[in-house]
């Protein structure tokens, strides 16, 4: 590391966000169980899944337990909103404000056509009238700032680029923006330089995403993007102690070892109770298969259980294999 760039908080409009490293929002991961699980090791700032305001407002139930947080969760966790009716969108910002998320996030990033079919997610970052609205919309209605997380378009950053000056004219107080094309989808480099350039010119903090998987990763997109922090997605899968060592690898130069395999164990339990407690043991449990999964194959020697891991139906079959992985050797040297 060249120079440890000591502690930080990033200001992000009233709200003071602690540390430069972030849980990046992950449909179907970042709901409160995982992010609790996280925050326990150490992570402050988190992002929940994308939020269908138009669920939202008709109090879809589904929609709805995507706001469940709690006394444990990140110390700052932001709504994800998407939706692109203005009018929409503002109320859901409003209903997420009022279920205590400090932030609010607008998604202009999903690729996925059902959102896209919508005009929401990326197809809305390419319609700069709507955009205009819907942002002036939102931080008019919210109570609390509202930030927007956007992609790289196939323009080499142009249209991002046009997308964040316009939300930074219309009081968005950060950005964050994943580096890669929609074409690249999650695969391949990272456009450093597209992201650089669109951090110079927005007047808000951005956090820079794409491809980190380890601290070195982390300091390496800092440095190539001049952004002010980090957003650590699919890497945090499976390691919830991740963001924790990037964010001391950042400030003190150097990451603490990963966790013994009591204390993984104990907190992969405690993502499981909290699961159990949100959506009833038996949809937990199917739903923390892949959660498991990522845990195991992350850890030497987890891959063994896997089979076990895939077919976890209950409380008693989570203990099972977090039984057996206690018993399996500590890292290597
Ligand atoms: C399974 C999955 C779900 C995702 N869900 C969301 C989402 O809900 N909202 C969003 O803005 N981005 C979402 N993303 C994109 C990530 O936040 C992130 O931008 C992307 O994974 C690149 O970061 P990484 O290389 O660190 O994984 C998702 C990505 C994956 C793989």
């Amino acid at each position: 590391m060249t120079e440890p760039l000591g502690p930080a908080t990033i200001k992000v409009g009233t709200v003071e966000v602690p540390g430069r490293a972030a849980l990046a929002p992950l449909a179907g991961y970042t709901e409160y169980p995982f992010r609790a699980a996280v925050a326990r090791f150490g992570c402050a700032f988190a992002v929940t899944p994308l939020i269908s305001a138009e669920g939202l407002i008709r109090r879809n139930e589904k929609t709805t337990r995507l706001l469940a947080t709690g006394d444990d969760d990140a110390s700052v966790v932001a709504a994800q909103i998407f939706g692109s009716r203005p009018a929409a969108m503002a109320e859901a910002a409003k209903i997420a404000a009022g279920a205590g998320f400090p932030i609010v996030d607008v998604n202009l990033g999903c690729p996925a056509p059902k959102i896209r079919k919508q005009q929401a997610g990326a197809a809305l970052l390419g319609d700069a009238v709507n955009l205009r609205k819907v942002a002036r919309a939102v931080v008019a209605a919210s109570p609390v700032p509202v930030t927007a997380k956007m992609r790289l378009g196939d323009d080499a950053g142009k249209s991002t680029l046009a997308a964040a000056k316009l939300l930074c004219e219309e009081g968005v107080a950060a950005l964050t923006v994943h580096g890669r094309t929609l074409e690249q989808g999650l695969r391949g480099p990272v456009d450093c330089a597209a992201v650089k350039e669109i951090a110079a010119a927005a007047a808000v903090p951005l956090w820079a995403n794409g491809g980190v998987e380890t601290p070195q990763d982390a300091e390496q997109l800092l440095e190539d993007t001049g952004a002010a922090g980090v957003m650590v997605g699919r890497a945090a899968v499976g390691k919830p102690y991740l963001i924790d060592q990037v964010e001391k690898y950042l400030a003190e130069g150097e990451a603490p070892a990963p966790p013994s395999r009591a204390a993984l164990a104990e907190a992969f339990l405690f993502h499981f109770d909290k699961a159990a407690s949100v959506d009833g043991e038996e949809r937990a449990a199917r739903q923390f298969r892949k959660h498991l999964l990522a845990y195991l194959k992350s850890a030497p020697g987890g891959k063994a259980l896997c089979s076990r891991a895939a077919v976890v139906a209950c409380c008693d079959d989570v203990v099972g294999v977090l039984d057996e992985f206690k018993r399996l050797p500590e890292y290597g040297p």
